[in-house]
Order: C-alpha cells, then structure tokens, then sequence
C-alpha cells in the first residue's frame, strides 16, 4: 500500500465515526484535506454536520465542498476533532504543526469531546522527536525564544518558504522548527516551552488524542492511548 494509499484508508475510517448532526473538528495538512474531501461527499449525499477548520486552507476547502463552518461562538463545543500528525509517540503523545497549524489544531482538538488522529503506519514512532518540533513565536520575541530553545538544547531554526521567503502562521507569528533528534519525556518539554513568554504554541500535543487510526498493509489499526 502506498502512503497515499494508507492516508485514504485512514481518512475513511474516520467517517465511521461521524455521525448526522455532528460539530466537527477540521484537520489541516494531507491525510485532513483527503478527510474533509470524503466529508464533502457524505455533506453531497444529505450528511448534515457543521465543522471549524483548524486552518485558512482547510477552511477554503471545506467551504468549497458545501461543509457548514461554524464558529466557537455558535458552538462552543465540538464532538470530534478529527486531524493527522507529524508523529504519533506512545501514549498518543504526538508531535504536529509540519503544516505550521499547530496553534488553532491545538484549540480546535482541544475544544472537542473526541480527538481522532488519522495517520499512515510511517507516522508511528517509538520516542518522538525525530520530526522537528514546530514552536510558534510572537516575531518580536524571535532572538529571545531562540536562546531560550537553544539552552534548551532544541537547535530552534526558523522556518522559510522554499522560496526563501519567511514562513509566517495564518495568525502572524515565525516558526522555529526544533531538530533536536528525541524526544524522550514530551510532558516535561512540553511544560518548558509553556514557560517561555514569547512561545505561542508548540507541536506537542501530550493528552489529548483519544483514538488514533493508523493505515498500513495490515490495514487500519485504532490505537488506545
Ligand atoms: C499541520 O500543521 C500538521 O499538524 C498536520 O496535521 C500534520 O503535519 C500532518 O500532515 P500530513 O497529513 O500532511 O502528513
């Protein structure tokens, strides 16, 4: 099977448990925008839910397809969060934010009953870290936040655009990826980067995933946390 393969087969079982009337949570990166294409199909066919998008471009997407998009206001609790992940560690702890979404994924994911990560099997790691940790950072605050990872022996980079242009979130703010290669207690890190002002958010999400359905040759597994 190939990645692309598995990211269906991921997103597909996801659907199962979706249910009519449903708030959702709307994931950002591949494996989501295959996700809230097959829920723009189901949303053709009658399915009726309403979802908050965890970026501009799974918004765009998903108002393209006909998918209700709702605010926190109107609904300040959702049912599922449903998004992919850069890693996927043990206890579900994960590292996201390849997409530099991790800011409104992590509130999104958080205001849900459910979160339902969907992934291919390359995803699953045994100490994360390898994927380098996205950290969003007030712009002012860069040189400060950047001694303060590298003390941290994080080695932050701040993240740029193929092109070479400054990578900037859809709320603003630069990016430092962090290659620090492991990352063997992810809630102690994850309470140290919580202590740096100037940090907006960060990649771990430590917690919060309750179910991970995760695609390979051996077909979709649901792992527990
Ligand atoms: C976006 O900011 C990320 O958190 C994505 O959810 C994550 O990078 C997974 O993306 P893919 O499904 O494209 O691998």
């Amino acid at each position: 099977m190939t990645q692309d393969e598995a990211k269906l087969k991921a997103a597909q079982r996801a659907l199962d448990f979706v249910q009519d009337g449903m708030s959702l949570g709307l994931g950002s990166g591949t494996t989501s925008a295959i996700f809230i294409k097959q829920l723009g199909e189901r949303v053709k066919q009658g399915l009726r839910v309403q979802g908050i998008a965890t970026s501009d471009a799974s918004q765009r997407l998903a108002e393209s397809l006909s998918i209700p998009i709702t605010t926190f206001d109107q609904c300040p609790e959702l049912d599922i969060a449903i998004d992919g992940a850069d890693e996927v560690g043990p206890d579900l702890a994960l590292i996201k934010g390849g997409g530099g979404a991790m800011l409104r994924e992590k509130i999104v994911a958080g205001a849900a009953h459910r979160f339902i990560v969907i992934a291919d099997s390359s995803k699953l790691v045994d100490t994360l870290g390898r994927f380098p940790l996205p950290v969003e950072v007030i712009q002012m605050a860069l040189p400060l936040v950047s001694r303060k990872l590298e003390a941290l022996d994080l080695n932050p980079k701040l993240r740029h655009h193929p092109d070479g242009s400054l990578y900037i979130t859809d709320e603003g703010n630069f990016i430092l990826d962090c290659a620090c290669g492991s990352i063997p207690d992810p809630a102690w890190t994850a309470s140290e980067l919580r202590g740096i002002v100037g940090v907006v958010e960060h990649g771990l999400f430590v917690n919060m995933a309750s179910l991970a359905l995760i695609a390979g040759d051996d077909g979709v597994r649901e792992v527990l946390p």
